[in-house]
């Protein structure tokens, strides 16, 4: 089978990326990536190629060069499916917030609506590829909602999860480790299936790169994928409290480790607890799982993991609160950096939410600055918790354009991004200008202890007991 025509269901942060990278790729290809968000559609399609919905470096160029000649970017979602031989369903999966499962279970209401419309709006066979992360065995529920409701046409399913980590979008995707299809082996036409989507991902991914499996394996796999990476992060800030507790430095523990090649380097790095749409909301969801089985001690394992990220969060608020002589009350703190990550404007489960909450709840004065997330997305972070009221939130915290107007007049400043321009700042200047003593909470241990020292700051790593 020849795929000529693809769609997408979702213009997101898998969806965007993704697609964009696909169109680049297979010129040959018309892709179309659809979304129910017109305002979201529309800024797809806007002008200025550095403030599409999603930033990630290299992105804008993609796009500039293949908008218009085989990408495309609409709210027309029938027309779309039914042009398409091939369609990903990239919509989100949170975790629900109401009923059986609330808290823990991925919310799939969106996954059955695309089905839906995806059953109602077929006239022709396609591919149905979940791009989303999924629990397993969602493949099922999909392939039982397309072949009761539609229009009796053929539906192979595939399960396509995606690895890329935002920041490093563009460069996961033209370089991926490896890519993952999950399909139907036994049958002709699922073998087909999977061979169409393998050819087009081999337009520039080697062949020995593209892994088959059979779905259930990649639905979980991508789970796992997820909960190792998080554990990673949750096992070396347990270890960082150890570190500040005996005058250990994490970053040299995590070297030290991280040369055995049994245990590699990356995903070392001490923090003040790891955020992002995927970790939090995968690991509940594989929790939920187990718990379904009945796996209570392999629910109690991973669960683990989260409840660790909550600590890392919460000690890190408790020790701004303590050091600042067990008051924080009328002070203004400095946020420096809001996004769960650098190089990406999404603040999605972002630390930076929950140590804000717990210092304004403390009546800190927060001051924030972020060089890519907008205030209007920081106060609709803070409400959402709704701790307080959105007048209240609007009164204690502020957001700053300029970082050194940000840090003006403050008690502490904590880096909560790892973005590399603080490590550039004229730190003396930002000294003169704090209350005294002036603190720096490092919550990413990116700053050079000794030069900070020297300024005269009473300068606070992560994971650092001296
Ligand atoms: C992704 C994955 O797809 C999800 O499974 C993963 O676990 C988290 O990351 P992401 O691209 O980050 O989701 O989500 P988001 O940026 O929220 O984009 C989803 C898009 O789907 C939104 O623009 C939303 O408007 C759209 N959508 C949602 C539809 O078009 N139709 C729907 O019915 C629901
Ligand atoms: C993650 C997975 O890496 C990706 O494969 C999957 O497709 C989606 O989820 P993402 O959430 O975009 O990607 O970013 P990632 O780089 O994994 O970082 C997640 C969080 O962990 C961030 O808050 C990051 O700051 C934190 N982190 C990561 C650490 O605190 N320490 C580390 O060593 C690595």
């Amino acid at each position: 089978m020849k795929v000529k025509n693809i769609c997408c269901i979702g213009a997101g942060y898998v969806g965007g990326p993704t697609m964009a990278v696909i169109a680049e790729k297979c010129p040959h290809i018309k892709v179309t990536v659809v979304d129910i968000n017109e305002s979201r559609i529309a800024a797809w399609n806007g002008e200025n190629f550095d403030e599409l919905p999603v930033f990630e470096p290299g992105l804008g160029d993609i796009v500039k060069k293949t908008r218009g000649r085989n990408l495309f970017f609409s709210t027309n979602v029938d027309q779309a499916i039914n042009e398409a031989e091939m369609i990903f369903i990239s919509v989100n999966t949170p975790t629900k917030t109401y009923g059986k499962g609330k808290g823990m279970a991925a919310d799939l209401k969106y996954i059955e609506l695309c089905a839906r419309q995806i059953a109602r709006v077929s006239k022709t066979d396609k591919i149905v590829v979940e791009k989303s992360t999924l629990p397993v065995r969602t493949a099922s529920a999909i392939k039982s909602i397309l072949d009761n409701t539609g229009n009796n046409v053929q539906f192979e399913i595939l399960s396509n999860p995606e690895f890329l980590a935002e920041g490093t979008a563009v460069e996961d995707l033209l370089f991926p480790d490896r890519v993952l299809i999950g399909g139907d082996n036994s049958t002709d036409s699922g073998q087909k299936a999977i061979q169409a989507l393998v050819e087009i991902y081999s337009n520039w991914v080697a062949k020995e790169r593209i892994l088959t499996t059979n779905v259930w394996s990649s639905e979980l796999s991508k789970l796992t994928a997820n909960a190792f990476l998080a554990q990673r992060v949750s096992s070396i800030n347990a270890m960082s409290e150890i570190c500040e507790k005996t005058g250990a430095d994490v970053s040299e523990v995590a070297k030290a480790i991280g040369m055995d090649s049994r245990i590699g380097s990356k995903f070392l790095k001490a923090s003040v607890g790891f955020g992002g749409s995927c970790f939090q909301k995968d690991i509940l969801n594989l929790v939920y799982i187990a718990k379904s089985y009945g796996l209570d001690q392999v629910a109690d394992y991973w669960e683990q993991v989260v409840i660790m990220n909550d600590h890392q969060k919460q000690r890190f608020s408790d020790n701004i609160v303590s050091t600042l002589y067990n008051t924080v009350s009328g002070k203004k703190i400095t946020f420096l950096g809001w996004a769960f990550k650098k190089d990406t404007n999404d603040t999605r489960e972002s630390a930076a939410i929950n140590v804000a909450d717990n210092l304004l709840s403390e009546r800190a004065n927060v001051s924030v600055y972020d060089p890519k997330v907008s205030s209007k997305q920081i106060y609709a972070d803070l409400d959402y918790l709704g701790t307080r009221s959105n007048e209240e939130n609007k009164d204690l915290l502020s957001v700053y354009k300029d970082p050194y107007e940000a840090c003006k007049d403050s008690h502490g400043i904590a880096i909560l991004t790892e973005w590399d321009e603080f490590k550039n700042y004229d730190w003396k200047n930002i000294y003169k200008q704090m209350n005294k003593p002036a603190f720096v909470f490092d919550g990413r241990g990116i700053l050079d202890k000794d030069e900070l020292g020297s300024i005269g700051f009473i300068y606070y790593k992560i994971g650092s007991g001296d």
